[in-house]
């Protein structure tokens, strides 16, 4: 240990991740290179989707869900383990999903990360999936906090200011659907499959993006949180007037939703930089961080290079892999906890519900989104 309490040690931690419709280990080391200096080292990631169990139902069925990780997680984790060329006697650490999730797949994935811990006599740590979302820039870029993460999946919506690790401060989120979720229903009103957001990305390509007027959530509302469930149901009524729809028409009508979405996403974000400026008193050039499923959409990230430039905040995004789930950036979270001595008891419950910061108050209407993270 060094006068700060961080270890000086190479960590070698073991994630596991379940908490929806993603089965996944990996193993991934953190360097200390001097002082305060580290970087990390993937040397497994494996993660199986269980999006052919679910595409039939149009989302995820929590019990098809569970019974896949139970069914899976020991042969993944094998496969990690062999990946990485490494045996449980090597593991510094074990980390677990612990929550927010689908509290079937977490338990799976908590119980079998505990009877390893048990066995090899290991630390455990449970880590918040949302936390692996946000420190995922540490393991990929060396990036370091303070910076706004805007956190875009298929179940969260959030601009969180990540001051360091484990003090985060939500800056908001939305009030209603999360933007992946969004684009997931809207795709599946126009009969596009499912996960949606490729869909219609795809489709808007083709599409002219001003031939539906489609309203701006929130616009001129000055708290920088995000509502998406009105302008889907714009998108719905629009769609039931023109039907029988034509190739061209659903082009139009996905080109006219995506700008939409990514008009508010900008302005939400513009708002939130400039909260975080008044309440943190940050380095004026402090990074923005985006993950989630949602970060691939390529037309969402030509804006957030133009905000990025015009506003002289670096834009630091992991790759595409690693900004959806995955069991590396629970394997890093975990040892970032590790490395200040930190770890979890063997009778740490798993949290369907465990927002990053407990501070702040629930947002008004949140909490009916999907359980995926
Ligand atoms: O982070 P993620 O893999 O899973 C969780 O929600 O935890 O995000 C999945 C979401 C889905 O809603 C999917 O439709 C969306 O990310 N997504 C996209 C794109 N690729 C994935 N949304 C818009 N454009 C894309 N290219
Ligand atoms: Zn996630």
């Amino acid at each position: 240990m060094s006068k700060n309490g961080m270890s000086t040690k190479t960590l070698t931690l073991l994630g596991i991740e379940t908490s929806c419709d993603e089965t996944a280990a990996s193993v991934v080391r953190r360097h200390v290179d001097g002082n305060d200096t580290y970087h990390g080292e993937i040397l497994s990631n494996i993660v199986r989707t269980q999006l052919k169990e679910h595409a039939a139902f149009g989302g995820v069925v929590p019990e098809i869900a569970a019974r896949a990780h139970a069914d899976t997680l020991t042969t993944i984790i094998t496969a990690a383990l062999a990946d990485a060329n490494i045996t449980l006697d090597e593991i510094d650490g074990i980390g677990a999903t612990a929550g927010p999730g689908l509290i079937g797949g977490l338990l799976v994935g908590m119980m079998t990360a505990k009877a390893i811990a048990a066995v090899k006599q290991c630390p455990f740590i449970a880590v918040n999936h949302l936390e692996g979302h946000a420190l995922t820039v540490g393991l990929t870029h060396g990036q370091k906090p303070p910076y706004l993460l805007l956190l875009l999946s298929g179940g969260h919506t959030q601009q969180i200011w990540v001051q360091d690790v484990g003090n985060y401060t939500r800056i908001g989120g939305t009030i209603d659907d999360a933007l992946g979720e969004a684009f997931d229903k809207t795709a599946k009103l126009l009969g596009l499959g499912y996960p949606g957001g490729p869909q219609v990305e795809q489709w808007a390509k083709g599409g002219d993006p001003d031939r539906f007027a489609l309203p701006r959530p929130l616009k001129g509302n000055k708290e920088p949180n995000f509502s998406f469930s009105g302008l889907k149901t714009a998108l719905r009524q629009q769609a039931q007037k023109k039907q029988p729809l034509s190739d061209q028409d659903i082009k139009d009508l996905c080109a006219s939703f995506q700008q939409a979405l990514i008009i508010s996403v900008i302005d939400r974000l513009n708002l939130g930089i400039a909260s975080v400026k008044n309440r943190f008193n940050p380095e004026p050039d402090f990074p923005i961080v985006v993950a989630g499923g949602v970060a691939a959409n390529k037309a969402l990230r030509i804006k957030l290079e133009q905000v990025s430039t015009t506003k002289g905040h670096p834009l630091v995004i992991p790759p595409f892999d690693l900004c959806t789930d995955n069991a590396a950036m629970i394997a890093w979270a975990a040892a970032e906890h590790l490395s200040t001595g930190h770890q979890d008891p063997l009778s740490t419950p798993p949290r369907s519900r465990w927002p990053l910061d407990e501070r702040s108050a629930p947002i008004l209407g949140s909490g009916k989104s999907g359980p995926k993270a």
